[in-house]
């Protein structure tokens, strides 16, 4: 069989690179072969397809095309966008044997139209880039009161939040992207709750954790199967955002992702908007994505991509909290316990008591704050016991 050239159109390009992508295989652009000849034999056949849209634009066309092709292997499959069928046609007609529209094989039974592609943007999702001012001010206030510690990351955040907020409306940026290290149980998921609430969020906020995911089928998971495949149709990530009602989503333990996940974000940060396996778009313009890991600033620039560590806006390494943070998150979450208390059982407990229980906790013990947590709690259920407060029979 003779080569041939499929021309592919902006909306199934999309969904033929997804699926593409999930078996595996990239497209490739022919313009850096263009320069350099000995590379093309490097061309994986089965992993690889060849754009080869931009020579349209080059110079003496024909000739050019005719010296290039024979170099790539027999089976190498070759696409170009529709809107250069005519000059490519003609001008490489001893090149290919067949020029034929591009049909994404898994949609055959339902052709990807311009009408499948929808483009939701998501207008129920309370978003950071469209509080007034004085909302801000309120937004920022009650986080900053409901993170203890992390200083550094709170005070960036008023800068990287003013910055969005400004050049998301030049329709420069789209999504404020933040990725958070550190050790476990210091704040890093907190922070993504945090922000949920403090913008005002009363459904679920949007939470995948690649902890869950077995990395065979990450992708598959994440944005949907192809159809005529068997297994969920829609993609977690799809579910998460339409349930949500704030323009937030937390990618927990993104340690654990794969490449094509890796590959999926990048995409989503540089395009602002996901994609599923069946086309189908959610605009996420205003949209802050977090990204959370255990992983150490080294383990980082080993694991993350480069391409997709330049797109993130920002990385902080969350530190353990200091004792008197932690102190505060221990005077916190005792009076929080008390009033569910006084609420549960009509005990009001003394000042002094209350003190007592603080004291009872040595903070310096713990660094994970789950810990202390747990603690916490162990403290009061004994103090309630010990006095009688709850009979546990
Ligand atoms: N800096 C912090 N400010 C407020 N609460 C925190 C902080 N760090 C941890 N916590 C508390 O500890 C629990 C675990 O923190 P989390 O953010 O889930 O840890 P991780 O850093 O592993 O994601 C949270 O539910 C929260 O109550
Ligand atoms: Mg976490």
């Amino acid at each position: 069989m003779g080569r041939e050239l499929l021309f592919f159109t902006k909306e199934n390009f999309i969904a033929f690179r997804m699926q593409k992508k999930e078996e595996g295989v990239e497209i490739i652009s022919i313009t850096d072969y263009l320069q350099n000849f000995d590379k093309i034999s490097e061309i994986d056949d089965d992993t690889q397809i060849v754009d080869i849209t931009s020579i349209a634009s080059i110079n003496e066309l024909q000739y050019n095309a005719e010296r290039v092709f024979p170099l790539f292997n027999q089976n190498t499959l070759f696409i170009a966008d529709k809107k250069t069928e005519e000059i490519l046609s003609y001008n490489l007609r001893y090149c290919f044997e067949e020029f034929r529209d591009l049909v994404v094989p898994t949609h055959i039974d339902s052709p990807i139209s311009i009408e499948k592609i929808m483009l939701k943007t998501a207008p129920n999702h309370k978003k950071i880039v469209d509080l007034d001012s004085s909302q801000l001010k309120d937004f920022l206030l009650s986080f900053f009161n409901h993170i203890y510690g992390q200083e550094k990351f709170k005070s960036d955040l008023s800068d990287l939040i003013n910055s969005f907020r400004i050049f998301n409306k030049l329709g420069e940026h789209k999504i404020l992207s933040l990725f958070l290290m550190g050790e476990s149980g210091v704040g890093k998921t907190e922070v993504a709750r945090a922000i949920h609430k403090c913008l005002g969020g009363k459904k679920k906020l949007a939470k995948i954790n690649f902890g869950n995911y077995s990395s065979d089928n990450a992708l598959n998971s994440l944005i949907g199967s192809p159809r005529g495949y068997i297994g969920s149709e829609e993609g977690e990530i799809f579910i998460r955002v339409k349930n949500s009602d704030t323009g937030l989503i937390l990618i927990d333990e993104f340690e654990k992702a794969n490449y094509m996940l890796f590959n999926y974000f990048l995409d989503v940060l540089e395009n602002g908007k996901i994609v599923s396996s069946q086309a189908e778009e959610i605009d996420l313009n205003g949209f802050i994505i977090i990204f959370t890991s255990n992983i150490s600033k080294d383990d980082f620039e080993k694991n993350i991509s480069p391409e997709l560590r330049s797109r993130i806006d920002y990385k902080c390494l969350f530190t353990p909290l200091y004792n008197e943070d932690k102190l505060k998150f221990l005077e916190f979450r005792v009076n929080d316990v008390i009033e569910k208390i006084k609420e549960q059982f009509g005990a009001e407990l003394s000042q002094e008591i209350i003190q007592e229980i603080i004291d009872k906790v040595d903070v310096s013990k713990y660094s994970n704050m789950r810990d202390l947590n747990k603690m916490i709690k162990d403290t009061f259920v004994k103090y309630l016991i010990t006095n009688g407060l709850y009979n546990s029979h």
